[in-house]
């Protein structure tokens, strides 16, 4: 269910010049969060800021009822994010939209690629899938190595393989041409700027693997009443915030084809 609440933060990263993350508690019972589901957050304090900004839930503690956002800085609505601080609220509308699949056979064999901030809802995916007994490997592609944060939060849970342009931190090259992309997988999941998931669904399409991609459409309302987040699909117009924001590439040969 969704719900609109004031979390406090409680932590605050800085990671490299253009990433942080805040980890935010609920202080009551937080509603329950799959991977890939994404927040709206309200940005005050910037009156050029109107409309939320949605962002993907990159970590989960139901124990504790925190929740973790990595972000990176855009704009001004993120620029203003940044400088909040410790015991601040932040008003969220979560949890939203549809996350990946996460049910699938014990010693199932899965790859996540992020790139970017595409980065983000990969470590509660893999998480989760942790305790389904799966094989996971991860691979984060970014420019630059400054440009991959969090890369060792990932360890316990994959096998994970990075991917620079520039070469500063393992592979030099693309995130899909690593040697760890062309492996046998049962499935691929994968969130990031767009071209990257278009080459990595065609790639798993060629290669007859499932794959799920995370859109990142520009949003207003979240909730699927504005329709500025329309994608087009094999099966019509979808609205990313509310069908989406994670698709099937079956249903996508149009998008991924283009
Ligand atoms: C479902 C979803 C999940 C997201 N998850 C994350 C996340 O976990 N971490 C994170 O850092 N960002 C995430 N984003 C992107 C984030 O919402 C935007 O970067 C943010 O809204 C920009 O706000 P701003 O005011 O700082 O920048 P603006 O001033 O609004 O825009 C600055 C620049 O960023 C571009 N931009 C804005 N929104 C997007 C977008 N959605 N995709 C691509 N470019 C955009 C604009 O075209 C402009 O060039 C997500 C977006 C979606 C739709
Ligand atoms: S953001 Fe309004 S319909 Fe998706």
């Amino acid at each position: 269910m969704k719900e609109i609440h004031d979390f406090t933060i409680i932590d605050r990263q800085q990671l490299g010049e253009r990433y942080f993350s805040l980890t935010l508690q609920h202080g009551g019972t937080m509603q329950p969060i799959a991977p890939g589901q994404f927040v709206e957050v309200r940005v005050e304090g910037e009156p050029g800021v109107m409309l939320r900004r949605p962002i993907s839930i990159h970590d989960v503690d139901e124990t504790r009822g925190t929740l973790t956002l990595l972000i990176q800085i855009v704009g001004n609505g993120t620029r203003r994010l940044a400088h909040l601080t410790i015991g601040e609220h932040l008003n969220l509308v979560y949890p939203l939209g549809h996350g990946f699949t996460t049910q699938m056979p014990t010693g199932s064999r899965v790859l996540m690629v992020g790139g970017g901030a595409g980065i983000a809802p990969l470590l509660h995916l893999a998480k989760v899938l942790k305790t389904k007994a799966v094989n996971s490997t991860v691979l984060l592609g970014g420019r630059t190595a400054d440009l991959i944060p969090v890369r060792e939060a990932f360890q316990p849970y994959a096998k994970v393989g990075i991917a620079t342009d520039d070469g500063s931190l393992g592979y030099k090259g693309l995130v899909v041409d690593h040697p760890d992309f062309v492996g046998t997988y049962d499935i691929i999941y994968t969130c990031g700027p767009t071209p990257m998931m278009k080459a990595v669904a065609r790639s798993a399409a060629a290669r007859g693997i499932r794959c799920e991609v995370s859109l990142e459409n520009m949003m207003a309302c979240g909730v699927g009443a504005c329709l500025c987040c329309v994608t087009d699909t094999d099966e019509g117009h979808r609205c990313v915030c509310k069908e989406g924001p994670v698709f099937d590439i079956s249903t996508m040969k149009k998008w991924y084809q283009q």
